[in-house]
């Protein structure tokens, strides 16, 4: 394999917990990342799934310098990018962008989309000379599937799908090479998120992109995802291949989160086994020893206490080949069809519509958008 574009080796963040007002003394630590480790090749897609508060934003903001690492390394192109400062950090940042969860509040509501997409040039003007930039962000509307001519419309002027839209616009404007999409469509209508996710797929041909997406739902990252990390309390749990993830789980926790999973097929659906986790994600402040999904593991026994499961295939797998001889870290790994495999043309999620569509304007997407400009 040629190598990565970005390598993420033992990234760590606790944030402090403090006590005491006047005197502020550390009680413990939220461990929000706990020792993630991945990698992306150029042009492809790796999705981050788990449930809500497991790190996954953290992730994302370590990755484009919104957040310093405790610990761990994030190297672009072979280089450890946590430990560069000044215009090699720049420089870098340029190259990683991310696109925002929530398309209504991520937008400045008092600048224009014209202003809001070109407000990167004016940090990297070598990007775009000023003469330049007025066309530069109509190009890329016209790109992201929106009319030039609503440059000098407000945020408030278009619908949820749009502004999404004009959020990843703002993620291309400096030409990057790695977009961190930080749950880009939880925010949307069913209807809308395979329209923006195709959008996505469409882009990453067009501009060379490789991208981390970042979902909540496994359902949502299938299509898009060429390897996907399934997250839980600060670190993947299970990794590989969309199928081998989709198709023959090894660990408990994805079993469960795809037993959860829109099946479109009524009679697959009504066979499916549905896999109820018991108790809640214990808190990042206090992870449990050893296997950290113990607490609401049905398969869980002594030694999950005692020892941490690392993140490799396991013993039982090793030496045979095949799409269950991947990345999982449980004692106990077996392999577990829970969902049925899809057949091709299948559509889960709404994902549906062709790829290359160019402006997708659904009602919704028109909708409360077309208002006076
Ligand atoms: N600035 C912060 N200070 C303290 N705890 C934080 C901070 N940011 C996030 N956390 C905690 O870290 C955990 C992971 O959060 P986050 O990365 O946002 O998860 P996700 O994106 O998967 O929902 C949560 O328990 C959250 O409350
Ligand atoms: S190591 Fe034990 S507790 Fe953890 S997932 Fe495997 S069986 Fe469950
Ligand atoms: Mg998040």
């Amino acid at each position: 394999m040629a190598e990565p574009i970005l390598q993420v080796r033992g990234l760590v963040k606790h944030y402090p917990l403090t006590s005491g007002i006047l005197f502020k003394k550390q009680v413990g630590s939220v461990k929000a990342v706990d020792g993630v480790d991945f990698e992306l090749a150029r042009g492809e897609t790796l999705g981050i799934v788990g449930e809500s508060g497991c790190g996954k934003s953290t992730v994302a903001k370590m990755l484009v310098n919104l957040e310093k690492p405790t610990a761990g390394e994030i190297r672009y192109k072979g280089e450890d990018i946590t430990r560069l400062s000044g215009k090699a950090l720049k420089a870098v940042r340029r190259n990683i962008q991310m696109v925002f969860q929530d398309p209504y509040t991520s937008l400045n509501p008092r600048m224009t989309v014209g202003d809001i997409i070109g407000e990167a040039y004016d940090i990297h003007p070598e990007v775009a000379p000023k003469g330049d930039r007025r066309g530069r962000v109509q190009h890329l509307l016209d790109v992201v599937g929106l009319n030039p001519e609503y440059i000098n419309r407000y945020p408030h002027q278009f619908s949820g799908g749009q502004r999404q839209r004009i959020g990843i616009a703002r993620g291309l404007a400096l030409r990057p090479e790695i977009i961190v999409a930080d749950e880009p469509v939880s925010a949307l209508d069913v209807s809308v998120q395979a329209q923006v996710i195709n959008l996505m797929g469409r882009l990453q041909d067009e501009f060379d992109l490789s991208y981390i997406f970042i979902a909540h739902d496994l359902s949502i990252v299938r299509h898009i995802s060429d390897r996907v990390g399934v997250m839980y309390l600060g670190r993947i749990v299970e990794t590989g291949r969309d199928a081998e993830i989709y198709d023959h789980p090894t660990h408990p926790y994805t079993q469960a989160l795809l037993s959860a999973v829109p099946v479109p097929d009524p009679e697959a659906r009504e066979h499916r086994e549905r896999i109820i986790l018991a108790g809640d994600v214990p808190s990042p402040t206090d992870i449990p020893s050893g296997c950290r999904f113990r607490t609401r593991c049905w398969k869980a026994r002594e030694r999950c206490a005692l020892e941490v499961p690392a993140l490799a295939v396991p013993a039982g797998f090793r030496g045979v080949p095949g799409p269950a001889a991947h990345d999982s870290a449980c004692h106990f790994a077996e392999e577990k069809q829970v969902v049925p495999p899809e057949e091709p043309g299948d559509i889960a999620h709404g994902a549906s519509g062709p790829h290359g569509a160019h402006r997708e304007d659904s009602p919704e997407e028109g909708g409360q958008g077309s208002g006076p400009g």
